[in-house]
């Protein structure tokens, strides 16, 4: 479906927030779920992209889509281009998302792994669960959207690699930390949630497992169709294979093989 720019945010030098009009009469997209992009017609690039649904409103202007992307390459550098008005060819919601029924989320983003867990954080606090979100980058202008976060009564750590901004090191530090700190009654009903690059997601993966609660993850692999018919998109599992477009992107952290890939 061709979806129209409402707007377009720079948040820092590499990450970019663009708003597009959601048809009417098309159901809301899931926390976790993701939609594949394409900015122009022609085979190059030859496949669309996957983004995450970074948040989804509706309100009385209509619905709104919203994507946080980093600036990397074709796709993402045509999305930085698109001005309000600008059409976009979407198709989705695809996968498999997060769940929202723990009584207590905390959340861990690492850089451009913010965009599918902001969506989730805001849902979880209107539900009236609290919300702690653990956010990590390479430097300080990969940390996004923590007023927006604050303001919608999420607690926010930060961390960066470089000591730029929050704690100097790995978020997982900061979520181990938090876990140490609380109950074994508290941490039965925590539900960690993460997104971030394959080193973080593994670590979240331990730390959790170690400290006896229970982690689900949103990998994002290179993938080609979107729909289960490139096995482009193959996660190791404990037993076998999955595919990310299909039976994720979110999985359990349990259910993934976290040898090296
Ligand atoms: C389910 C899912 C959800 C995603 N959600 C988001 C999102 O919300 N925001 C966002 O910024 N990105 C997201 N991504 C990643 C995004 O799809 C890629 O960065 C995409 O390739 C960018 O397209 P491009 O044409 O701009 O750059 P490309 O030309 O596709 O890629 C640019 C460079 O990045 C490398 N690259 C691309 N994807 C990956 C990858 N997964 N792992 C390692 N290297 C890679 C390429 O090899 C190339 O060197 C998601 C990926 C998945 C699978
Ligand atoms: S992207 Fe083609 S099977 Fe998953």
């Amino acid at each position: 479906m061709l979806l129209t720019a409402r707007s377009l945010r720079v948040l820092s030098s590499d990450f970019r927030l663009l708003d597009l009009g959601w048809p009417a009469g098309e159901p809301d997209p899931a926390p976790g779920q993701f939609v594949m992009v394409r900015t122009r017609e022609g085979t190059d690039p030859l496949w669309r992209r996957p983004f995450g649904v970074h948040d989804f409103r509706r309100g009385r202007g209509g619905a709104v889509l919203s994507l946080l992307f980093q600036v990397v390459g074709p796709t993402t550098r045509e999305l930085a281009a698109c001005g309000k008005g600008a059409v976009v060819d979407v198709l989705g919601p695809h996968g498999r998302g997060f769940t929202l029924e723990a009584p207590e989320h905390w959340l861990v983003a690492g850089g451009r792994g913010l965009a599918p867990l902001y969506y989730l954080a805001r849902l979880a606090r209107r539900a009236g669960r609290p919300c702690r979100v653990f956010l990590g980058g390479r430097e300080a202008g990969h940390v996004l959207r923590v007023p927006e976060l604050e303001r919608r009564g999420c607690a926010v750590e930060v961390s960066t690699e470089d000591g730029s901004r929050g704690r100097r090191g790995r978020v997982t530090e900061l979520l181990e930390r938090g876990l140490a700190r609380a109950s074994r009654r508290r941490r039965a009903g925590i539900l960690v949630s993460a997104c971030g690059p394959h080193g973080m997601l593994a670590a979240v993966a331990s730390v959790c497992a170690a400290a006896g609660v229970r982690a689900r993850v949103s990998v994002d692999p290179l993938m080609a169709c979107g729909r289960g018919l490139c096995l482009g998109c193959t996660v190791r599992a404990g037993e076998g294979y999955r595919l990310a477009c299909q039976h994720g992107p979110v999985f359990d952290a349990a259910e993934l093989s976290w040898e090296a890939p």
